[in-house]
């Protein structure tokens, strides 16, 4: 059996919107911790929290001031080390998410850098340039609006490709390298899976640092030549932290947070002495549609096995609008998303689960500009929503908000039609969303073929999917608006799972997938 993480279903904890235990509205590690039976039960194999470190939360939480604590409203150091063992307890790994590119405008350091003078050990550590004249060192833009510079009182100007509380690193400093080799160290220690890798793609920055030119944005995967995005410089980092994680026992992992156009430089990132695994955007980002959803799966497996590395499938996560909503909203949404878990936990490799994608949660877009938090809404003045629309708390039960989320309010008001859509309801509802991942998912951990076999696309329609898994299985699915036959392979096969009930002989409605099991 290959390592855990080329196979495993990672369910992503977004803390602050999972579970609250203490009130305040805000989610925790104790409410992480009561919730682990309700993952266990789910079925996935482990979980990967967003960060909970001391900050001052200008962007929820990556903007870290201490990276070897935890934020009092999220608990205390104890809760994060009596999360990792309970959930080893349930057979559930951890990861924690890293934050390398940016520090808080409050870590010490940025504190010290602000109280040195020009060219000092302290400003060393950051990006601190002079300016052309009036202006900034050059155009480069903040990813959530408005420019990445911000002038300090002597003059100087600091980069932050985020929000101005999120100075950027210099990862050329030996001390920065040397800190992050302890970081990793400190939580390895306490027995982590694994982490997430906050904006892998970014540590390096070309030393000239020329303007972008034509065709380079900030936002957006990053395409070749850009100055600050996908250098061949941040590579060295990798092999460096690959070193240590291999050191510890347990097939540690790392999994990268890279936005690049082309596969082929992702897989760059995921060469054996780098990072084990990347999220896979090319997937999340294709439209429903089978032509394009085929094309982002060969390209990104084509590219993968190059290097050896498994893919990871994602739908959705804190940064992008839920998938519900992304495939059309509505009824139309929720087809989608049932058909289209069914694919992702079908493909070869892993897969992430992002909280509420279990619950068919759609994305909530008429939130009052007053209670939005983020930096992305308030940078552009609410011209971009930003992100907290996929960030609503969890509905668990009962008829009204909070919906079980705590014995407070939530820290963003959830819609009252969420009352349908509670774990508590769903749970009893074998054609729930929430019913639909369990099965799958229990059929994951059953059905060999599904973790280890090879995909082997076969002859299909034009709006139709349909690929086996080695001899035994079959995924079909009919990504267009009309009925659709079934392959012949699947004449006479099982059916394990459909993501709606099928038509008589086998036909797929519109936004429907099947899994089969295929005698030979
Ligand atoms: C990616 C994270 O997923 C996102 O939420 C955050 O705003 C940026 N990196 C900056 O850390």
């Amino acid at each position: 059996m290959s390592p855990w993480w080329r196979h495993a279903v990672i369910y992503q904890v977004y803390v602050r919107s999972f579970a609250d235990s203490d009130g305040d509205g805000i989610g925790d590690l104790p409410g992480v911790r009561s919730r682990l039976p309700y993952l266990r039960d789910l079925g996935v194999d482990a979980l990967w929290l967003n960060p909970f470190y001391p900050s001052p939360q200008a962007d929820a939480g990556y903007d870290v001031s201490d990276y070897r604590d935890v934020d009092p409203r999220f608990g205390a150091l104890a809760d994060a080390e009596a999360l990792i063992a309970d959930a080893h307890a349930y057979g559930l790994r951890v990861i924690f998410d890293l934050v390398p590119n940016h520090t808080s405008d409050e870590h010490p350091w940025f504190r010290a850098a602000l109280a040195a003078p020009p060219g000092s050990r302290e400003r060393a550590r950051y990006l601190f340039r002079d300016g052309r004249g009036s202006l900034p060192p050059n155009n480069w833009a903040s990813a959530f609006g408005g420019r990445a510079w911000t002038q300090v009182a002597d003059g100087q100007w600091y980069l932050h490709l985020f929000a101005p509380q999120q100075p950027d690193l210099d990862w050329t400093n030996d001390e920065v390298r040397e800190e992050f080799r302890s970081i990793l160290r400190f939580w390895l220690d306490r027995g982590v899976d694994g982490f997430r890798v906050d904006v892998a793609h970014g540590l390096a920055k070309d030393p000239e640092m020329p303007d972008l030119g034509a065709g380079q944005a900030t936002s957006g995967p990053a395409v070749a030549g850009h100055p600050h995005w996908d250098l061949d410089e941040v590579h060295d980092v990798y092999r460096s932290w690959r070193r240590i994680s291999d050191g510890y026992p347990g097939d540690r992992t790392f999994v990268g947070e890279i936005w690049v156009a082309d596969p082929a430089r992702l897989a760059r990132y995921l060469r054996p002495d780098e990072l084990h695994t990347a999220f896979n955007f090319t997937f999340l980002l294709a439209p429903w549609e089978a032509g394009a959803l085929r094309r982002a799966v060969d390209e990104s497996m084509q590219a993968l096995t190059a290097v050896g590395a498994p893919a990871t499938w994602v739908l959705s996560n804190h940064d992008v609008i839920r998938h519900v909503t992304r495939y059309g909203g509505g009824a139309t949404g929720v087809r989608r998303a049932r058909a289209a878990a069914l694919l992702m936990l079908a493909l070869p490799g892993g897969a992430y689960v992002y909280q509420g994608e279990e619950l068919g949660l759609p994305e909530v877009t008429d939130l009052p500009a007053e209670l939005r938090q983020d930096p992305t809404f308030l940078r552009t003045r609410g011209a971009d929503p930003g992100r907290d629309g996929c960030r609503v708390p969890l509905p668990w039960s009962g008829t009204a908000p909070p919906f079980g989320f705590g014995p407070g309010t939530a820290w963003l008001p959830q819609p009252a039609e969420w009352a349908r859509l509670t774990v508590d309801r769903q749970a009893g509802d074998p054609a729930s969303m929430l019913s639909l991942y369990r099965s799958a998912l229990r059929h994951r951990a059953t059905v060999p073929a599904l973790t280890e076999g090879p995909l082997g696309w076969l002859p299909a329609d034009g709006d139709v999917l349909a690929f086996d898994r080695g001899p035994g299985f079959v995924c079909v699915v009919n990504a267009g608006d009309r009925p659709a036959a079934a392959p012949d392979r699947v004449r006479g096969a099982r059916l394990l799972l459909s993501s709606d009930p099928l038509g008589g002989n086998g036909v797929l409605p519109p936004d429907t997938a099947a899994w089969y099991i295929a005698e030979l």
